[in-house]
């Protein structure tokens, strides 16, 4: 008998590395490479740092309350949390609690099954189509919840608010999450379904288009019913999840209006795309490369060489030992955001400082030796 026999075993979520070297341009976690909003930049500066000897609201009314002006919602609609990450744990453990499996996308926002493990909530996932969308079909069979980003992560692909309105209407006795962290740089919200459904919970995030992800901010928008019972979890968990600057900052951003919405309307900062990939490149949606582009193809082989073996029942070690897994990493790190898709993905095989074409060109010679042995 051991002490160990009663410990909580699970596999974690790896997160993004955060290397700290000097002129590095980093590309793995999808931070925007702008700062926030100069509001925010004045009120930092000006902050009583006094008022830190006070706990924070537990209510963190002055964000709700921006957020539901912003949005056109009641603060009552509102959630806020440390990020998304901590909205969606947190509403995995609030409405995925039936016996049946929970549904999400197989290619996806890789926290979803540690989460879903975590929680101990059964899950099943659904393939996604040949050209990498969701099939709306694969959600009508029973389920106990549904979650998929929109656009997804790492293909960069956005449904329509028609789609997901199907799922959403098709699946009236459960929660269906869509996860918007990266809506405002492709595709529409589903933040006007609210009204019509009590059962959809939409999570955005400050931590991408508003540029705060340094702060931990997140938020979810819903029914009055499903905010009350995220809110009873919560506060069963930790009645001061935000801290006071993440809360007077948030406003400040909210209040200001400013989000980045790049991608979709191809206003990435010109020196920016030269800098990072090569402004001709960047032509589709989202990813902003084209379905011809080498390098897009190249990970979408490497996406389906990886779920092949992953549901093959190869063990992770194996996977890893194939450098599959780095690979891994970097096809669900990978950035949605402004076509640096596989540069960023690639950023632990490759480290140095590169222009963008030497990064590519060396991506290409690792990957495709990486993936030979076994094609
Ligand atoms: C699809 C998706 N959802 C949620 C998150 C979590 O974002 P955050 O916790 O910073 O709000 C990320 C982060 O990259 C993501 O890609």
């Amino acid at each position: 008998m051991s002490w160990e026999q009663n410990v909580r075993r699970v596999v974690p979520y790896v997160a993004g590395e955060q290397p700290n070297k000097p002129g590095m341009i980093k590309l793995n976690t999808n931070e925007c490479p702008y700062p926030p909003a100069p509001g925010v930049e004045r009120l930092l500066k000006r902050m009583d740092y006094g008022a830190l000897r006070l706990y924070p609201d537990p209510d963190t009314g002055v964000l709700v309350d921006a957020l539901a002006e912003y949005y056109h919602v009641s603060p009552g609609q509102v959630f806020v949390g440390v990020g998304s990450d901590d909205v969606i744990s947190m509403a995995f453990m609030t409405f995925f609690n039936g016996r049946r499996p929970i549904l999400f996308p197989d290619v996806t926002y890789s926290f979803y099954d540690v989460w879903a493990k975590l929680h101990g909530i059964p899950y099943r996932t659904c393939p996604l189509d040949e050209d990498w969308h969701i099939c709306p079909e694969d959600y009508r069979q029973p389920n106990g919840g549904i979650i998929f980003p929109n656009p997804n992560a790492p293909t960069g692909l956005f449904e329509s608010l028609e789609t997901v309105e199907r799922i959403v209407r098709a699946n009236r006795d459960v929660v269906v999450m869509v996860d918007e962290a990266y809506v405002d740089f492709g595709g529409r919200s589903a933040l006007p379904l609210v009204e019509k459904y009590d059962n959809l919970l939409v999570v955005q995030t400050f931590s991408k288009s508003r540029s705060m992800a340094g702060l931990r901010i997140g938020f979810c928008i819903g029914s009055e019913k499903l905010i009350g019972y995220l809110n009873d979890v919560k506060f069963s968990f930790n009645s001061y999840t935000m801290n006071l600057p993440s809360q007077l900052l948030g406003a400040e951003a909210v209040q200001m209006g400013t989000r980045f919405i790049v991608a979709r309307e191809s206003v990435v900062h010109e020196n920016y795309k030269k800098k990072v990939i090569g402004a001709r490149d960047i032509d589709s949606e989202v990813t902003g490369m084209s379905h011809g582009h080498p390098v897009r193809q190249l990970r979408n082989k490497m996406t389906r060489e990886y779920v092949k073996l992953e549901k093959e029942g190869a063990p992770f070690e194996e996977l890893e030992q194939l450098t599959l897994g780095a690979l891994r990493k970097a096809v669900v790190e990978g950035d949605v955001v402004n076509g640096t898709l596989m540069a960023g993905q690639c950023a632990g095989l490759v480290q140095k400082e590169q222009t963008c074409e030497e990064m590519i060109r060396e991506i290409m010679e690792q990957a495709e030796k990486l993936l030979s042995p076994r094609s």
